[in-house]
């Protein structure tokens, strides 16, 4: 007779989920991470919330992404036990500080996977990224050179162009330029694009810092605006009267896009932050467009995918403007906003793809693309 041996744990991957962070997207990146949070199938993923606060701590929230009241935006607080990840004989591990009186560190256990729900600098531009590889921890989303080149404007610029996508006329204001002869890059700006434009800084998110620039004045304002971000500010032709499109893309080498949803915002300005995040926005899916500029959009986001080497996920954005008949790609976002008001989540849903599924398949790509020894980069 042989003895009963105890039945075996069942061993779920466990999930790290980021979020808050130190860019502008703070409280973005929040409501998108309790829109994650909420859907990673518990079955199948142990998780652990990961907050970290504004200056950079990285906070253990087993509670999530803190309630707040109606209308104000979410933060990571402070006060909560700091943790680190580190690799140890037993694989990654989160550990946790010793607070000041000294003691020993804390373990709170394996780290399979890592979702980083964190939007903007420090958590969509690679550096995020380049740490969970050097760890070796599987990670959503593109890797470190496709999300470098996709929170970058002006590099996004390139290789979109290189690519043969349509895109605004652009130009590039850098600061050192700026300080030196403000005149001769205002007569070129002027020159080369005509009012209205768009003055943003190379790397954010969220409409941060981007100004619709009418005269000369305007212009001056928008670019120091800008700079206030960045040392690098990209500066485009403004589009009127455009319908803002945006795909969906989801894969590692083969690929799948959804039809394009379309955003409508109210008010005359632009989809700026606050129309982002705390108006009222009505979303599309699919949008109202012809066949034939449905069917260009969900190829040029595939086309744009590849040309960044983006894997995991990501959302195209294009304008279209109708009467002139022109769909331009606008951006490549890696980690696009998953909060209540976002696209990513209602296009994958008209395409078929719950937000729960659309979730689990992020996770399996991200522990497939680690598992594909060397077929990507980190
Ligand atoms: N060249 C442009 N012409 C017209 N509207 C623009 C232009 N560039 C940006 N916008 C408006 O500003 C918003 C934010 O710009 P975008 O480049 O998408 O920056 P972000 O990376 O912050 O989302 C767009 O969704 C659109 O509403
Ligand atoms: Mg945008």
């Amino acid at each position: 007779m042989t003895t009963d041996s105890p039945p075996a744990t069942p061993t779920r991957p466990r999930v790290l989920v980021l979020f808050g962070g130190r860019s502008s997207e703070h409280e973005v990146s929040c409501l998108s991470a309790r829109g994650v949070l909420w859907a990673i199938d518990r079955d199948a993923y142990d998780v652990v919330p990961v907050g970290i606060t504004k200056d950079g701590r990285w906070t253990l929230l087993p509670d999530g992404v803190p309630v707040t009241r109606e209308g104000t935006l979410p933060q990571v607080p402070a006060g909560a036990p700091e943790v680190v990840l580190a690799v140890t004989d037993r694989g990654a591990v989160l550990l946790g500080l010793p607070d000041e009186g000294g003691g020993t560190l804390v373990d709170h256990g394996p780290v399979d996977v890592c979702f980083p729900v964190l939007h903007g600098p420090y958590g969509e531009d690679g550096t995020i990224q380049g740490h969970l590889a050097s760890l070796g921890v599987p990670y959503v989303g593109a890797d470190v050179a496709a999300s470098a080149i996709a929170i970058d404007k002006r590099q996004m610029k390139h290789v979109f162009a290189a690519a043969g996508l349509p895109q605004v006329a652009h130009d590039v204001v850098l600061r050192p330029d700026w300080e030196a002869d403000r005149d001769a890059e205002l007569a070129r700006l002027e020159a080369a694009l005509g009012f209205p434009m768009f003055t943003k800084p190379a790397r954010q998110g969220s409409s941060i810092g981007i100004t619709r620039v009418a005269d000369r004045a305007a212009l001056v304002e928008g670019v120091e605006e800008a700079l206030r971000y960045d040392r690098v500010v990209v500066v485009e032709q403004g589009l009127d009267d455009v319908r803002e499109l945006e795909c969906g893309v989801i894969g590692n080498d083969e690929v799948r896009v959804t039809p394009p949803g379309e955003t409508i915002h109210a008010g005359d300005a632009f989809y700026d932050f606050e129309a982002k995040y705390l108006a009222p926005v009505e979303l599309r899916c699919p949008a109202d467009v012809p066949a034939d500029v449905a069917a260009a959009c969900s190829r040029y986001a595939a086309a744009a995918y590849r040309a960044i080497g983006a894997r995991g996920m990501a959302r195209v954005d294009f304008f279209y403007d109708a009467a002139g008949e022109r769909l331009l790609v606008n951006e490549i976002n890696t980690i696009p906003g998953l909060t209540p008001q976002s696209m990513f989540p209602p296009v994958w849903e008209a395409a078929g793809l719950p937000f729960k599924q659309l979730i689990s398949t992020l996770l399996e790509l991200a522990i497939e693309a680690s598992a594909a020894d060397g077929r990507f980069s980190p």
